[in-house]
Protein backbone atom coordinates (compact mmCIF):
# COMPACT_ATOMS: atom_id res chain seq x y z
CA UNK A 1 0.00 0.00 0.00
CA UNK A 2 1.21 3.18 -0.73
CA UNK A 3 2.19 5.62 1.64
CA UNK A 4 -0.99 8.58 2.67
CA UNK A 5 -0.09 12.02 2.71
CA UNK A 6 -0.02 14.08 6.19
CA UNK A 7 -3.16 16.09 4.49
CA UNK A 8 -5.25 13.40 3.99
CA UNK A 9 -5.66 14.29 7.79
CA UNK A 10 -6.85 17.42 6.93
CA UNK A 11 -9.92 17.18 5.52
CA UNK A 12 -11.30 14.90 2.26
CA UNK A 13 -9.73 11.36 3.21
CA UNK A 14 -10.49 11.43 7.03
CA UNK A 15 -13.70 9.72 6.87
CA UNK A 16 -14.76 6.26 5.62
CA UNK A 17 -17.14 6.21 2.61
CA UNK A 18 -19.72 4.56 4.33
CA UNK A 19 -21.77 1.22 2.57
CA UNK A 20 -25.58 1.96 2.67
CA UNK A 21 -28.07 -0.61 1.65
CA UNK A 22 -30.49 1.37 0.03
CA UNK A 23 -30.63 1.88 -3.35
CA UNK A 24 -30.88 4.84 -6.05
CA UNK A 25 -31.88 2.88 -9.22
CA UNK A 26 -34.86 4.81 -9.70
CA UNK A 27 -33.67 8.39 -10.10
CA UNK A 28 -31.15 6.86 -12.51
CA UNK A 29 -32.72 6.76 -16.21
CA UNK A 30 -34.87 9.56 -15.53
CA UNK A 31 -31.77 12.29 -15.25
CA UNK A 32 -32.75 13.80 -18.82
CA UNK A 33 -35.77 15.44 -17.51
CA UNK A 34 -34.95 15.91 -13.96
CA UNK A 35 -36.13 19.12 -12.68
CA UNK A 36 -35.64 21.16 -9.97
CA UNK A 37 -37.74 24.21 -8.87
CA UNK A 38 -38.58 24.93 -12.62
CA UNK A 39 -35.01 24.11 -13.78
CA UNK A 40 -34.72 21.49 -15.97
CA UNK A 41 -30.86 19.72 -15.93
CA UNK A 42 -30.52 20.04 -19.22
CA UNK A 43 -31.19 23.45 -19.25
CA UNK A 44 -29.04 24.14 -15.81
CA UNK A 45 -26.20 22.67 -17.16
CA UNK A 46 -26.34 24.69 -20.50
CA UNK A 47 -26.26 28.23 -18.84
CA UNK A 48 -23.88 27.00 -16.14
CA UNK A 49 -21.38 25.96 -18.96
CA UNK A 50 -22.20 29.36 -20.58
CA UNK A 51 -21.49 31.15 -18.14
CA UNK A 52 -18.51 29.35 -17.03
CA UNK A 53 -17.44 29.59 -21.03
CA UNK A 54 -18.18 33.53 -21.02
CA UNK A 55 -16.23 33.90 -17.74
CA UNK A 56 -12.94 31.97 -18.55
CA UNK A 57 -12.91 33.90 -21.84
CA UNK A 58 -12.39 36.88 -20.31
CA UNK A 59 -9.94 35.54 -17.52
CA UNK A 60 -7.72 34.52 -20.02
CA UNK A 61 -4.60 36.30 -21.89
CA UNK A 62 -6.66 36.91 -25.66
CA UNK A 63 -5.42 34.52 -28.72
CA UNK A 64 -3.23 37.18 -30.34
CA UNK A 65 -1.77 38.34 -26.96
CA UNK A 66 2.03 37.55 -27.22
CA UNK A 67 3.29 35.41 -28.32
CA UNK A 68 0.14 33.86 -29.57
CA UNK A 69 1.68 30.73 -29.81
CA UNK A 70 0.91 29.75 -26.54
CA UNK A 71 -2.69 31.41 -25.78
CA UNK A 72 -3.89 29.62 -29.04
CA UNK A 73 -2.63 26.37 -27.71
CA UNK A 74 -4.17 27.25 -24.20
CA UNK A 75 -7.58 28.14 -25.49
CA UNK A 76 -7.30 25.63 -27.98
CA UNK A 77 -7.50 22.94 -25.43
CA UNK A 78 -9.67 25.02 -22.64
CA UNK A 79 -12.36 26.16 -25.16
CA UNK A 80 -12.57 22.37 -26.76
CA UNK A 81 -15.75 21.62 -25.38
CA UNK A 82 -15.16 20.18 -21.68
CA UNK A 83 -18.18 19.18 -20.30
CA UNK A 84 -17.32 22.21 -17.15
CA UNK A 85 -18.15 19.47 -14.53
CA UNK A 86 -15.71 21.01 -11.52
CA UNK A 87 -16.24 24.34 -11.87
CA UNK A 88 -20.54 23.38 -12.26
CA UNK A 89 -20.30 21.58 -9.01
CA UNK A 90 -18.40 24.09 -7.58
CA UNK A 91 -20.91 26.80 -8.15
CA UNK A 92 -23.51 24.54 -7.36
CA UNK A 93 -21.75 24.18 -3.86
CA UNK A 94 -22.04 27.71 -3.45
CA UNK A 95 -25.45 27.93 -4.04
CA UNK A 96 -26.26 24.85 -1.92
CA UNK A 97 -24.59 26.84 0.83
CA UNK A 98 -27.25 29.49 0.14
CA UNK A 99 -23.87 31.72 -1.09
CA UNK A 100 -23.81 33.66 -4.47
CA UNK A 101 -22.74 31.66 -7.70
CA UNK A 102 -21.01 35.09 -8.91
CA UNK A 103 -18.66 35.56 -5.98
CA UNK A 104 -17.69 31.71 -6.36
CA UNK A 105 -16.85 32.27 -9.80
CA UNK A 106 -13.30 32.90 -10.37
CA UNK A 107 -12.80 29.87 -7.98
CA UNK A 108 -14.65 27.36 -10.25
CA UNK A 109 -12.69 29.02 -13.52
CA UNK A 110 -9.47 28.43 -11.74
CA UNK A 111 -10.56 24.73 -10.85
CA UNK A 112 -11.15 24.35 -14.63
CA UNK A 113 -7.66 25.76 -16.11
CA UNK A 114 -6.19 23.46 -13.72
CA UNK A 115 -8.57 20.53 -14.68
CA UNK A 116 -7.69 21.29 -18.38
CA UNK A 117 -3.68 21.53 -17.63
CA UNK A 118 -4.03 17.68 -16.16
CA UNK A 119 -5.53 16.54 -19.48
CA UNK A 120 -2.96 18.20 -21.79
CA UNK A 121 -0.26 16.84 -20.01
CA UNK A 122 -2.32 13.65 -19.21
CA UNK A 123 -2.24 12.78 -22.81
CA UNK A 124 1.51 13.56 -23.92
CA UNK A 125 3.60 10.98 -25.65
CA UNK A 126 5.08 10.46 -22.26
CA UNK A 127 1.91 9.74 -20.34
CA UNK A 128 -1.23 8.27 -21.92
CA UNK A 129 -0.05 9.25 -25.47
CA UNK A 130 -3.87 10.07 -26.56
CA UNK A 131 -4.58 11.56 -29.73
CA UNK A 132 -8.05 13.21 -29.04
CA UNK A 133 -9.19 15.07 -26.43
CA UNK A 134 -12.84 16.84 -26.03
CA UNK A 135 -13.74 15.72 -29.85
CA UNK A 136 -10.67 17.23 -31.18
CA UNK A 137 -6.96 16.13 -31.95
CA UNK A 138 -4.84 16.59 -28.44
CA UNK A 139 -2.81 19.38 -27.76
CA UNK A 140 0.52 18.59 -28.65
CA UNK A 141 -0.61 16.88 -31.72
CA UNK A 142 -1.78 19.98 -32.78
CA UNK A 143 1.00 22.09 -31.56
CA UNK A 144 3.65 20.13 -30.83
CA UNK A 145 5.16 18.95 -27.35
CA UNK A 146 7.08 21.77 -26.37
CA UNK A 147 3.91 24.17 -26.68
CA UNK A 148 1.91 21.20 -25.21
CA UNK A 149 3.84 20.84 -22.15
CA UNK A 150 4.44 25.48 -22.08
CA UNK A 151 0.60 25.44 -22.23
CA UNK A 152 -0.34 23.03 -19.78
CA UNK A 153 2.08 24.84 -17.34
CA UNK A 154 1.07 28.23 -18.12
CA UNK A 155 -3.09 26.78 -17.50
CA UNK A 156 -1.95 25.72 -14.06
CA UNK A 157 -0.17 29.25 -13.75
CA UNK A 158 -3.38 31.67 -14.69
CA UNK A 159 -4.87 29.48 -12.47
CA UNK A 160 -3.62 31.13 -9.76
CA UNK A 161 -4.34 34.67 -11.18
CA UNK A 162 -8.18 33.71 -11.67
CA UNK A 163 -8.30 32.48 -8.21
CA UNK A 164 -7.07 36.08 -7.16
CA UNK A 165 -9.73 37.47 -8.23
CA UNK A 166 -12.35 35.88 -5.46
CA UNK A 167 -12.95 37.65 -2.41
CA UNK A 168 -12.10 36.17 1.66
CA UNK A 169 -14.69 35.60 3.55
CA UNK A 170 -15.87 36.17 7.48
CA UNK A 171 -14.24 32.23 8.09
CA UNK A 172 -12.18 31.47 5.45
CA UNK A 173 -9.36 33.92 3.88
CA UNK A 174 -7.31 34.16 0.23
CA UNK A 175 -4.57 32.39 1.93
CA UNK A 176 -6.85 29.06 3.30
CA UNK A 177 -8.59 29.18 -0.31
CA UNK A 178 -4.70 29.44 -2.28
CA UNK A 179 -3.50 26.65 0.49
CA UNK A 180 -6.69 23.93 -0.58
CA UNK A 181 -6.18 24.83 -4.63
CA UNK A 182 -2.02 23.89 -4.11
CA UNK A 183 -2.98 20.99 -1.97
CA UNK A 184 -5.38 19.60 -4.48
CA UNK A 185 -2.71 20.20 -7.61
CA UNK A 186 -0.05 19.31 -5.43
CA UNK A 187 2.59 16.59 -5.11
CA UNK A 188 0.70 14.56 -3.01
CA UNK A 189 -2.70 14.88 -4.85
CA UNK A 190 -3.65 15.40 -8.05
CA UNK A 191 0.56 14.66 -9.15
CA UNK A 192 0.46 11.57 -6.87
CA UNK A 193 -2.54 9.95 -8.11
CA UNK A 194 -0.59 10.82 -11.54
CA UNK A 195 2.56 9.31 -10.27
CA UNK A 196 0.45 6.18 -9.10
CA UNK A 197 -1.29 5.65 -12.41
CA UNK A 198 2.11 5.98 -14.22
CA UNK A 199 3.86 3.45 -12.07
CA UNK A 200 0.81 1.13 -11.54
CA UNK A 201 0.95 0.39 -15.25
CA UNK A 202 1.31 -3.53 -16.96
CA UNK A 203 1.09 -4.45 -13.02
CA UNK A 204 -0.88 -5.82 -10.40
CA UNK A 205 -2.44 -3.72 -7.81
CA UNK A 206 -4.19 -4.16 -5.28
CA UNK A 207 -8.18 -2.53 -4.37
CA UNK A 208 -6.05 -0.52 -2.27
CA UNK A 209 -3.74 0.67 -4.40
CA UNK A 210 -6.65 1.33 -6.96
CA UNK A 211 -8.37 3.39 -4.79
CA UNK A 212 -5.23 5.47 -4.23
CA UNK A 213 -4.82 6.46 -7.39
CA UNK A 214 -8.21 7.48 -8.11
CA UNK A 215 -9.00 9.67 -4.74
CA UNK A 216 -5.78 11.74 -5.66
CA UNK A 217 -5.42 11.78 -9.15
CA UNK A 218 -9.30 12.77 -9.48
CA UNK A 219 -11.32 12.69 -6.30
CA UNK A 220 -9.08 15.65 -4.61
CA UNK A 221 -10.04 18.32 -7.27
CA UNK A 222 -13.71 17.10 -7.64
CA UNK A 223 -13.74 17.83 -3.36
CA UNK A 224 -11.75 20.59 -3.85
CA UNK A 225 -13.83 22.63 -6.47
CA UNK A 226 -17.20 21.87 -4.29
CA UNK A 227 -15.23 22.82 -1.08
CA UNK A 228 -14.35 26.33 -2.33
CA UNK A 229 -17.63 26.81 -3.65
CA UNK A 230 -18.72 26.25 0.09
CA UNK A 231 -16.11 28.62 1.31
CA UNK A 232 -17.12 31.01 -1.02
CA UNK A 233 -20.18 31.00 0.80
CA UNK A 234 -18.95 31.25 4.30
CA UNK A 235 -20.29 28.13 4.93
CA UNK A 236 -19.99 26.69 8.32
CA UNK A 237 -17.71 24.13 9.36
CA UNK A 238 -20.34 21.33 9.73
CA UNK A 239 -21.48 22.18 6.43
CA UNK A 240 -18.12 22.14 4.87
CA UNK A 241 -17.50 18.73 6.56
CA UNK A 242 -20.34 17.77 4.60
CA UNK A 243 -19.35 18.86 1.25
CA UNK A 244 -16.27 17.55 1.60
CA UNK A 245 -18.00 14.05 1.94
CA UNK A 246 -19.75 14.51 -0.56
CA UNK A 247 -17.42 15.29 -3.30
CA UNK A 248 -14.78 12.88 -2.40
CA UNK A 249 -17.59 10.35 -2.81
CA UNK A 250 -18.69 11.80 -6.12
CA UNK A 251 -15.08 12.23 -7.17
CA UNK A 252 -14.14 8.94 -6.60
CA UNK A 253 -17.84 7.69 -8.12
CA UNK A 254 -16.36 9.68 -11.53
CA UNK A 255 -13.43 7.88 -12.06
CA UNK A 256 -14.72 4.79 -11.41
CA UNK A 257 -17.44 5.33 -14.36
CA UNK A 258 -14.88 7.05 -15.93
CA UNK A 259 -13.01 3.68 -15.81
CA UNK A 260 -16.14 1.87 -17.41
CA UNK A 261 -17.08 4.33 -19.87
CA UNK A 262 -13.36 3.94 -21.20
CA UNK A 263 -14.63 0.01 -21.50
CA UNK A 264 -17.99 -0.20 -22.58
CA UNK A 265 -18.55 3.55 -25.01
CA UNK A 266 -16.87 4.47 -27.98
CA UNK A 267 -14.39 7.02 -28.64
CA UNK A 268 -17.23 9.04 -31.22
CA UNK A 269 -19.23 9.17 -27.62
CA UNK A 270 -16.38 10.24 -25.15
CA UNK A 271 -14.66 12.64 -27.55
CA UNK A 272 -11.97 10.63 -26.21
CA UNK A 273 -10.41 7.50 -27.21
CA UNK A 274 -11.74 4.54 -25.82
CA UNK A 275 -10.39 1.26 -25.56
CA UNK A 276 -7.19 2.77 -24.17
CA UNK A 277 -7.13 1.39 -20.69
CA UNK A 278 -7.08 -2.30 -21.46
CA UNK A 279 -4.09 -1.32 -24.19
CA UNK A 280 -2.20 0.69 -21.93
CA UNK A 281 -2.64 -1.95 -18.78
CA UNK A 282 -3.33 0.67 -16.29
CA UNK A 283 -5.24 0.13 -13.03
CA UNK A 284 -8.64 0.64 -13.58
CA UNK A 285 -11.53 -0.71 -11.48
CA UNK A 286 -12.84 -3.12 -14.43
CA UNK A 287 -9.64 -4.80 -14.80
CA UNK A 288 -9.45 -4.90 -11.13
CA UNK A 289 -13.19 -5.60 -9.65
CA UNK A 290 -14.52 -6.14 -12.87
CA UNK A 291 -17.32 -4.26 -14.84
CA UNK A 292 -20.63 -5.08 -12.69
CA UNK A 293 -18.84 -4.51 -9.41
CA UNK A 294 -17.81 -1.47 -10.82
CA UNK A 295 -20.56 -0.72 -11.67
CA UNK A 296 -21.95 -1.26 -8.21
CA UNK A 297 -19.36 0.41 -6.83
CA UNK A 298 -20.41 3.40 -8.37
CA UNK A 299 -23.79 3.47 -7.30
CA UNK A 300 -22.82 3.19 -3.58
CA UNK A 301 -20.27 5.69 -3.92
CA UNK A 302 -23.13 8.11 -5.44
CA UNK A 303 -25.18 6.93 -2.43
CA UNK A 304 -22.93 7.82 0.18
CA UNK A 305 -22.64 11.41 -2.00
CA UNK A 306 -26.28 11.56 -1.62
CA UNK A 307 -26.28 10.78 1.83
CA UNK A 308 -23.84 13.42 3.04
CA UNK A 309 -26.38 15.88 1.24
CA UNK A 310 -28.78 15.18 3.77
CA UNK A 311 -28.26 18.56 6.36
CA UNK A 312 -28.54 20.39 3.67
CA UNK A 313 -32.33 21.80 2.40
CA UNK A 314 -33.84 22.57 -1.04
CA UNK A 315 -31.22 24.69 -2.27
CA UNK A 316 -28.91 21.76 -2.54
CA UNK A 317 -31.21 20.16 -4.91
CA UNK A 318 -29.12 20.75 -8.10
CA UNK A 319 -26.17 19.02 -6.57
CA UNK A 320 -28.16 16.10 -5.95
CA UNK A 321 -29.55 16.18 -9.30
CA UNK A 322 -25.39 16.48 -10.63
CA UNK A 323 -24.38 13.67 -8.38
CA UNK A 324 -27.87 11.42 -10.24
CA UNK A 325 -26.70 12.63 -13.72
CA UNK A 326 -22.68 11.83 -13.38
CA UNK A 327 -24.00 8.11 -12.52
CA UNK A 328 -26.10 7.87 -15.56
CA UNK A 329 -23.69 9.93 -17.78
CA UNK A 330 -22.45 8.46 -21.06
CA UNK A 331 -19.31 10.54 -21.72
C1 LIG B 1 -11.50 13.55 -17.62
O1 LIG B 1 -12.33 14.43 -16.95
C2 LIG B 1 -10.39 13.14 -16.74
C3 LIG B 1 -10.84 12.44 -15.52
C4 LIG B 1 -10.51 12.83 -14.35
C5 LIG B 1 -11.65 11.25 -15.62
P1 LIG B 1 -13.71 14.91 -17.57
O2 LIG B 1 -14.51 13.70 -18.00
O3 LIG B 1 -14.37 15.84 -16.62
O4 LIG B 1 -13.24 15.66 -18.88
P2 LIG B 1 -13.81 16.98 -19.60
O5 LIG B 1 -13.41 18.13 -18.75
O6 LIG B 1 -15.30 16.85 -19.74
O7 LIG B 1 -13.11 16.99 -20.93
C1 LIG C 1 -7.30 11.27 -15.69
O1 LIG C 1 -7.26 9.90 -15.71
C2 LIG C 1 -6.75 11.86 -14.55
C3 LIG C 1 -6.24 13.22 -14.72
C4 LIG C 1 -5.89 13.83 -13.67
C5 LIG C 1 -6.06 13.88 -16.00
P1 LIG C 1 -7.38 9.27 -17.15
O2 LIG C 1 -6.06 9.17 -17.81
O3 LIG C 1 -8.21 8.04 -17.01
O4 LIG C 1 -8.25 10.37 -17.92
P2 LIG C 1 -8.70 10.24 -19.42
O5 LIG C 1 -9.47 8.96 -19.54
O6 LIG C 1 -7.45 10.27 -20.25
O7 LIG C 1 -9.59 11.45 -19.60
MG1 LIG D 1 -4.08 9.14 -17.22
MG1 LIG E 1 -5.60 9.59 -19.89
MG1 LIG F 1 -9.81 7.45 -18.29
Amino acid sequence: MLPRPKEFRDWAMNFRVEHHASSIKNVISSHRVAAFGNVNLTQYLKSRQQMIDRALDRFLPKENAAPPTIHKAMRYSLFAGGKRLRPILCLAAAEGCKGRVREALPLACAMECIHTYSLVHDDLPSMDNDDFRRGRATCHKVFGDGIAVLAGDALLTVAFQIAARAKPTRRYSMSEMFREISIAAGSRRLIAGQVADLEAEGKKVSRAELRYIHENKTAAMITTSVRLGAMSANTDPGKLRAITKFGYALGLAFQVIDDILDVTQTSEKLGKSAGKDIAAQKATYPAVIGLEASRAEARRLTNAAQNALKIFGKEAEPLRELANYLLAREY
